[in-house]
């Protein structure tokens, strides 16, 4: 069976809100957008850096998009997909997970 690690309660990401994860070295963050939750590294696909210019900060101002603080990427909150900025076309590396008791989880 596989070990399944809690990350946060989903109480903790209201809807149009986003939230940084450190497991160690790894980096992650998650947005929930209507009540859907999405899990990606937090390394923009450009530079292979964070995304946030402040502590959960991952969105632009219309809560639209993810939006990378150093050049200003736009990627899509459902797939990742990078719209606009210098590396257009490139994705975000989505991560799996499961809401275990209220808990978002990863194995
Ligand atoms: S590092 Fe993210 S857009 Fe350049």
């Amino acid at each position: 069976m596989t070990t399944m690690t809690p990350l946060f309660s989903i109480s903790e990401l209201p809807d149009n809100s986003a939230k940084g994860i450190e497991l160690g070295e790894r980096k992650l963050f998650a947005v929930n957008q209507k009540g859907n939750i999405y899990l990606y590294e937090n390394r923009c696909p450009h530079k292979g850096i964070p995304l946030e210019w402040m502590p959960d900060t991952f969105l632009d101002l219309e809560k639209q998009f993810i939006q990378c603080a150093t050049h200003g990427a736009l990627f899509t909150i459902d797939q990742g997909l990078c719209i606009a900025g210098p590396c257009t076309g490139a994705k975000l590396v989505p991560i799996s997970f499961e809401v275990i008791e209220g808990q978002v989880c990863i194995a």
